[in-house]
């Protein structure tokens, strides 16, 4: 049902960790399975230098994120900005269908920590202007029919 590659990938995940003073940082979650993925990325002259990670998922979205990690290592931030979670899963040799949404984590924290680098650094990032941040669902408070009037 997996391939060798996931397999490998998830029993051998590669930059497991987070990076201190990472310039980008970002947090994603799967409201649905309540995975959460997070990013970290050390970004020199426009350029991602290094990237780890930490998945607290299911094996597809730690082989995601391993993989994604290699793929955008080196990589200019506008490039990194493209990775889709097409081309994590080609990379990977394919995932089961009902693990795609795994490897949407994947691309959308790198996005997030990418996000997060521009906000810090007041830049616009091609490919990112309209983004907007995932709301990963923890922590919501939905409960505003009381007492909101202005
Ligand atoms: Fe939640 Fe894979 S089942 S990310």
């Amino acid at each position: 049902m997996y391939s060798d590659k996931v397999m490998e990938h998830f029993m051998n995940p590669r930059n497991v960790g987070e990076i201190e003073n990472a310039d980008g940082v970002g947090q994603v979650g799967n409201a649905k399975c309540g995975d959460i993925m997070k990013m970290y990325l050390k970004i020199e002259d426009g350029v991602i230098t290094d990237c780890k990670f930490k998945t607290f998922g299911c094996g597809s979205a730690i082989a995601t994120s391993s993989i994604a990690t290699e793929m955008i290592i080196g990589k200019s931030v506008e490039d990194a900005v493209g990775l889709t979670n097409r081309a994590v899963v080609e990379a990977l040799d394919g995932l089961p269908a009902q693990k795609v949404h795994c490897s949407v984590l994947a691309e959308q924290a790198v996005k997030a920590a990418i996000y997060d680098y521009a906000q810090k650094n007041d830049l616009v990032i091609k490919g990112l202007e309209n983004y907007q941040p995932v709301d990963d669902d923890h922590d919501h408070h939905h409960d505003h029919e009381d007492e909101d009037d202005e």
